[in-house]
C-alpha cells in the first residue's frame, strides 16, 4: 500500500506523545495527573443538554442538515455577537457553522491556499496552523511569539519576499499556549497589514469567554476594517464546556465565509440539527455561564501560582485562557523540566516546544482538571520539586 505523503509532512500530534507517556505510567500502576490537555473537566450546562436531548427526539433533526446552518442558529449567533462584542453580522451571509474550531482552522486553509502559496502562522501555536496549510500543499512561514513583543507577532520584521507570497495569516487571542491577551492596538496593526499585503486574516477566537480579573476579551471583528480582511472562528468548546460536541462558527467577510461553506459542502453535510439547537441555547440563554466557569479557572489559577511561587517559580497570572505559560527554572530546558515533573511528581505538563520552537524555555500547565486533582498535583510538585528547584 502507498499512502499520501502529506501526513508525513506534519509533526506527530503533540498530545499523542503525551498520551503515550501517561498510558505507560498508568500501565505501571502509577497514578498520573495530567495538566497537559485543555479539555474542561466540568459538564455542559443542563439547559444545553436538555435542549439537545429533546431535539434528538424530534425526527426533523434526523435528516441531513445543510452546510449553511439553520436560521435559528445563525440568528442566535448574530444576536450573541451583537450583545457580547457589539459586532453586527448578517446572519444570511456572514455566519456559517463549523464542526469545532479545529475543523474550521484546518479547512479554511484549504479554502484559501493553493499549492506553493504561503501561510503566516504564529509559533508557538495551535498545531492545525501548520497542518491546515501543509495539507493544502502550501508552505508555512512561522511568526515567533516572544515575551518581548507581548506574544504578538512582529509583523514589521517579516521580510518583503515573504509577505509578497503570503496569502493567509492566522492570529489567536486570547492565545494558546501563552495565555497572552491581544496587546493594545495590535488588531488594528494586523488589519492594516493584511489590507496592505492583500492577506486573508483568520482570527481563531477559541478563548474569548475564559477571562479573569475583569478583563473582557474582544472579538477581532470589533476592530474597524476587520470584516474587510478576514473572519473569526468562534468556538463553544471552552466557554460552555462543550469540547465533545464540536460546535463552532466562522463569521465575518462574506466571501471567505462562503468559500469555507463551499469547501465543506464537498466534505461534510453540516452540523447535526440537534447540536444546532443546543448551540442556540448556549448562545441565547446561557450567556452568563462562561463567566461562572472563568471564576472556577481563576481560583485554580491562583492556587497553582501560589504553589509555584512557594518553590521559587514565578508565573505571570494570565488574564484569559485556562493555561499557565511558565518559564522553566534556570539550568533546565522545557523537556528536562517536564521530565523532572513527570518523574518526581507524576504530573504531566506540556513542554513549550511542542507548540513551536519559540516555546523553548516554557511549559504549559492547564487548569482544566478537577480541583481535587489540581490540589494533589500542587502538593506533589511542592513536596517533590522544592529541593531540586530551590537548589537550581
Ligand atoms: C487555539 C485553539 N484554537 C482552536 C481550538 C479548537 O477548539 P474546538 O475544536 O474544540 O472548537 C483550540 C482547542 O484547544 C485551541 O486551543
Amino acid at each position: 500500500m502507498r499512502f499520501a505523503r502529506r501526513l508525513d509532512a506534519v509533526p506527530p500530534y503533540l498530545f499523542a506523545d503525551l498520551e503515550r507517556k501517561i498510558t505507560e505510567k498508568r500501565r505501571q500502576g502509577i497514578e498520573v495527573i495530567s495538566l497537559a490537555i485543555g479539555d474542561p473537566d466540568l459538564p455542559t450546562p443542563g439547559t444545553i443538554v436538555d435542549a439537545a436531548a429533546s431535539a434528538l427526539r424530534d425526527p426533523v433533526t434526523h435528516r441531513y442538515p445543510t452546510n449553511h446552518g439553520g436560521d435559528e442558529l445563525r440568528e442566535a449567533a448574530a444576536a450573541f455577537y451583537e450583545e457580547r462584542f457589539g459586532v453586527n453580522l448578517d446572519p444570511a451571509t456572514e455566519i456559517v457553522p463549523a464542526l469545532g474550531g479545529k475543523e474550521a482552522v484546518g479547512h479554511i486553509a484549504m479554502a484559501c491556499l493553493d499549492p506553493s502559496d504561503l501561510c503566516l502562522s504564529p509559533e508557538p501555536g495551535y498545531p492545525p496552523y501548520t497542518s491546515g496549510p501543509v495539507f493544502s500543499g502550501a508552505d508555512v512561514h512561522y511568526l515567533p511569539l516572544s515575551e518581548e513583543h507581548e506574544f504578538f507577532p512582529d509583523l514589521d520584521a517579516i521580510p518583503d519576499e515573504i509577505t509578497g507570497r503570503a496569502n493567509l495569516l492566522y492570529l489567536n487571542y486570547p492565545n494558546n499556549p501563552t495565555g497572552a491577551v491581544v496587546p493594545e492596538g495590535a488588531f488594528e496593526r494586523a488589519v492594516a497589514f493584511a489590507g496592505q499585503h492583500d492577506l486573508i486574516l483568520v482570527h481563531d477566537n477559541a478563548y474569548s469567554e475564559v477571562c479573569f480579573d475583569g478583563y473582557r476579551a474582544p472579538s477581532f471583528l470589533e476592530t474597524p476594517g476587520a470584516k474587510d480582511v478576514g473572519v473569526e472562528i468562534f468556538s463553544l468548546s471552552k466557554g460552555w464546556n462543550m469540547t465533545g460536541w464540536r460546535c463552532a462558527l466562522v463569521v465575518g467577510h462574506p466571501e471567505i465565509v462562503e468559500r469555507f461553506r463551499q469547501l465543506k459542502a464537498n466534505l461534510d453535510s453540516g452540523m447535526f440539527l440537534a447540536l444546532q439547537r443546543a448551540s442556540v441555547v448556549a448562545l441565547r440563554d446561557e450567556r452568563e455561564f462562561p463567566a461562572q466557569m472563568s471564576e472556577v479557572y481563576r481560583r485554580r489559577r491562583d492556587l497553582l501560582i501560589e504553589a509555584l511561587a512557594a518553590i521559587g517559580l514565578v508565573a505571570e497570572p494570565p488574564r484569559a485562557t485556562p493555561y499557565l505559560w511558565l518559564r522553566v527554572p534556570g539550568g533546565h530546558s522545557s523537556a528536562s523540566f517536564s521530565s523532572l515533573v513527570l518523574e518526581r511528581a507524576n504530573v504531566v505538563i506540556s513542554p513549550g516546544p511542542g507548540y513551536g520552537k519559540s516555546g523553548e524555555g516554557f511549559v504549559r500547565l492547564s487548569l482544566t482538571v478537577p480541583d481535587s486533582d489540581l490540589e494533589e498535583a500542587v502538593r506533589r510538585i511542592e513536596s517533590s520539586l522544592r529541593a531540586s528547584i530551590m537548589q537550581g
